[in-house]
């Protein structure tokens, strides 16, 4: 449209504030955003990454404690479990997983021809990992893959490491612990490699690092099953770019942990506030997100806070929830704008 001569121009900027996708809502600053900042100018943009990504995996290795010849750095982790399903999912094998989980194993299993296997979540007054069913599928089936969410998305629980390793010691499917929000619980599996051959731990720095739009994940496993998977991963999977941004953000692990102690207590404050309000009900989570319903229409809900600029998690059929709602936890002024846009909206304001 022609601008009309005489009447000026004005230009609003909307800023919508993202709370969908459980991402690290601190933008880069002070020390690491300077030397990131340096880092631009000194990748070699012309020249193939190095395949075996040495330089990297040692930065995971030191971070993860755990040997750098025994990990594999990906595409974000959502290209390991893919990696993952075609090494040991495809025709006439299984994919168990509880449900609901993370959508990209049951997605990747389609993919690859997997025959889905998902067993829902009971429901209390939280929910409870349905390990004897599980364990029963694994018992059943010789062939496939499991994928376990630790803590899960969307749930938040974490599953009982004494059980998972009773899991690993019963069945030879692979059993991909995903610990996407580790940071956030502070547990892991990872102790548990040594004894199994079918375990695989995935990781990313999407999450705590604040790196998802660069995609870095790392999977950490025994020796074979690292070697099994590099045959098939693509030689050039991560971008010099993203390497060498991994490798300066995992040298400043201190100031992280800060943003995940912040992260954490934001998260606390988000739950103390959902557990006040008498219409709706939340899910405790170990993650830096909370999955919650409410006696009105979630769906609507959703709606109303996209009016306010606020854009949340909606589900129209999550398994044995139905329509849900999950609010990643953001930066302090962006969870009280969140908390204020939700007591208003569900009081009708
Ligand atoms: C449990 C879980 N695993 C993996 C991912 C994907 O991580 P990445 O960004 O490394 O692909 C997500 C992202 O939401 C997730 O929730």
């Amino acid at each position: 449209m022609p601008v009309q001569p005489g009447l000026g121009w004005k230009v609003m900027v909307i800023i919508m504030i993202k709370l969908s996708s459980n991402e690290n809502p601190y933008p880069l600053s002070g020390e690491v955003a300077k030397k990131v900042n340096r880092l631009a100018l000194e990748v070699a943009y012309n020249r193939y990454p190095e395949k075996t990504y040495s330089e990297l995996r040692d930065a995971l290795s030191s971070y993860a404690g755990f040997p750098a010849d025994k990990i594999i750095a990906g595409n974000g982790s959502d290209e390991l479990i893919l990696l993952s399903l075609l090494k040991y999912g495809g025709r006439d094998r299984v994919m168990i997983s509880p449900a609901p989980t993370f959508g990209m194993y049951s997605h990747y299993a389609r993919v690859t021809g997997t025959e889905i296997k998902e067993v829902p979540y009971m429901l209390e007054d939280d929910f409870i990992f349905p390990e004897d069913e599980i364990m029963e599928l694994a018992r059943k089936f010789d062939d496939g893959i499991i994928f376990l969410c630790y803590p899960n998305n969307p749930t938040g629980e974490r599953l009982s490491l004494s059980w998972l390793a009773e899991l690993l010691a019963e069945t030879d499917l692979m059993v991909v612990v995903d610990e996407a929000y580790y940071e956030f619980s502070g547990e892991t599996a990872i102790d548990l490699i040594e004894d199994n051959q079918n375990l695989i731990i995935l990781r990313t720095l999407s999450k705590a690092f604040g790196l998802a739009g660069l995609r870095v994940g790392y999977l950490m496993a025994n020796q074979s099953v690292v070697d099994d998977l590099n045959e098939i991963r693509s030689p050039y999977n991560v971008s010099n770019y993203s390497a060498k941004i991994a490798v300066t953000l995992l040298g400043f692990e201190d100031e992280y942990r800060k943003q995940w102690i912040e992260m954490r207590n934001e998260r606390i404050k988000l739950e103390d506030f959902l557990v006040e309000h008498d219409r709706i009900t939340h899910f405790h989570s170990e993650g830096n997100f909370i999955l919650f319903k409410t006696d009105g229409d979630e769906e609507e809900i959703k709606d109303k806070l996209l009016e306010r600029n606020l854009m949340i998690r909606y589900w129209n059929d999550l398994d044995i929830l139905g329509k849900a709602l999950r609010v990643s936890v953001g930066l302090p002024e962006e969870n009280e704008l969140f908390k204020e846009a939700l007591k208003a909206i569900l009081e009708g304001v």
